[in-house]
């Protein structure tokens, strides 16, 4: 199984042509840097015959303007509805601070942007941290990002669904970052979901997380944690960066990549 990963495109506000002379058709702008590079990634994937492409959140950059936002987010939405690779999207802040959540992925009362999908024998179970402190979730205008939880309804979800016998290995999405990273000695790392140790405490006791994935820092990274890798997907507005996780039963391979 051979998977695309991508995250924090933070495309830009979609810029549209001038009205077109009357009887004319508007000439296109040419695409920005960053939906160029996504529509590359997306022909490689398709070329390449990766099984599926998994976003790890943060599509639009955000304006203060949320008809802008909107606009930016469906018109890429749009243009990747062609593609014939599928993308499983997690939610990641600036998405869920611009846009209702359900506009990019169908959201659930309860669980808000979580969900969970069977491919091959793995698990993958994708969270969504963008609650604040108080249990609340991010809504538009929203825009404390060093605020993100993961509430008690996902928590006994995630709990349920390590608790399946029908899978070998999971995989945990999430935007937000679950391992332990600190800044100096003092103080977890604002990237870190605030309830990040509970989180990383069930996934140790299931002994069937080989791999988290998440995103948000833009630098990327990769540690080890008690036994489960945490792989932080550099952002794609940087360099064009992306990874392709191969997995077989072997384990779990991850490539980096630009394009
Ligand atoms: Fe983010």
């Amino acid at each position: 199984m051979k998977i695309g990963i991508i995250a924090d495109l933070h495309l830009p506000k979609k810029e549209f042509p001038p009205r077109p002379e009357p009887g004319k058709k508007p000439e296109p702008l040419p695409d920005d840097p960053v939906t160029a590079g996504v529509k590359a990634f997306y022909e490689k994937a398709k070329q390449e015959k990766y099984d599926f492409v998994i976003n790890l959140g943060d599509l639009i950059n955000g304006t203060d303007n949320e008809d802008d936002d909107y606009m930016t987010a469906m018109m890429f939405s749009r243009s990747m509805i062609s593609s014939t690779v599928n993308t499983y999207y997690v939610l990641g802040n600036r998405d869920a601070m611009c846009l209702p959540k359900d506009l990019l992925l169908h959201c659930n009362k309860n669980l808000g942007g979580a969900y969970s999908f069977l491919k091959d024998g793995v698990l993958f179970i994708a969270l969504d941290a963008n609650y604040s402190c108080d249990g609340k979730s991010y809504e538009t205008g929203f825009s404390d990002w060093t605020d993100s939880l993961i509430p008690a309804a996902q928590i006994e979800f995630l709990k349920n669904q390590l608790e399946r016998t029908d899978f070998e290995k999971a995989v945990i999405l999430c935007h937000q970052r679950l391992d332990l990273f600190m800044d100096g000695l003092e103080h977890v790392n604002p990237h870190v979901v605030s309830n990040a140790e509970e989180i990383r405490h069930i996934l140790e006791q299931s002994g069937k997380v080989a791999l988290v994935l998440q995103a948000h820092y833009h630098s990327g990274d990769d540690t080890v944690q008690n036994g489960i890798r945490y792989y932080t997907q550099k952002a794609f507005f940087k360099n064009l960066s992306y990874s392709v996780l191969t997995a077989s039963s072997d384990g779990f391979t991850i490539e980096k990549e630009e394009i």
